[in-house]
């Protein structure tokens, strides 16, 4: 089988990698090698294992494929994920961030957070499960140490931009980065989807979040956006 795998031009910690059927997907170094964690297939290049990422099971990999032109996330940082899950995404985030970094997990689901440190957290020293619920940050004060770098937010909440306004305020760092999918759906299935990406903007701007870009996640996934934006210095 012939592999050929690239460094992204711009986007420190991700990859292209071109298997034999020729399309590029995107890849992560994988931080635990030999292990997958949603049966994403491992590919070995120059003695280094690097995991498929699907953009149709995570969205911040539909994001990066649709283009955003501005990756806040890389190597060495401190990561609040709020949503966690199984681990998907935040497996990947693991493998950016990689030994010097850290990502803290946040998920309310007792069953998922079981198989995220089960499957995922126990093989991965930089990733710390924290069974919480999300609208209450304080309740995690004690675990997520000194400031963050920033906030991935994957809820699926209507009250998903004033609950990641709540974990700005009291975790990020002036100047870090959040990041915010939003699915049209469990805000208001009565407005179009753009009209909701709109109003969530907006909601984040007067919260203080400064918008860098809102990406449709179409086809990957429907009626779905990623808000990109900043804690502005000042
Ligand atoms: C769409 S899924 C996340 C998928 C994950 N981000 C990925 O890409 O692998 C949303 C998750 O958020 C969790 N969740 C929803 N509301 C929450 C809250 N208030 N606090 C913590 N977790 C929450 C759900 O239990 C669910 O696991």
């Amino acid at each position: 089988m012939s592999i050929e795998v690239e460094p992204h031009p711009e986007f420190a910690g991700i990859y292209f990698t071109k298997l034999d059927d020729g399309v590029k997907r995107i890849t992560t170094k994988n931080f635990s090698p030999g292990r997958t964690v949603y049966g994403e297939r491992l590919v070995t290049y120059n003695g280094i294992e690097y995991r498929i990422w699907d953009p149709f099971r995570s969205k911040l990999a539909a994001a990066i494929l649709k283009g955003i032109r501005k990756m806040p996330l890389g190597p060495g940082q401190r990561v609040l994920y709020l949503g966690a899950a199984s681990g998907t995404t935040a497996s990947h985030v693991s493998d950016i961030v990689g030994k010097d970094g850290c990502v803290y997990c946040v998920e309310f689901s007792p069953r998922s957070i079981r198989d995220l440190i089960d499957n995922v957290c126990k093989y991965r020293s930089n990733m710390i499960p924290i069974l919480a619920d999300a609208r209450s940050p304080r309740s995690y004060a004690s675990i997520v140490l000194g400031k963050i770098d920033g906030i991935y937010c994957d809820i699926a909440q209507p009250e998903q931009a004033r609950i990641l306004l709540d974990n700005v305020r009291l975790f990020l760092k002036k100047g870090g980065w959040a990041l915010i999918a939003v699915k049209a759906r469990s805000i208001d299935v009565t407005k179009e989807p753009v009209e909701i990406y709109e109003r969530e903007a907006k909601i984040l701007e007067e919260g203080g979040l400064r918008i860098l870009e809102m990406i449709n996640l179409e086809p990957y996934d429907k009626a779905h956006s990623m808000i990109s934006s900043y804690y502005p210095l000042n």
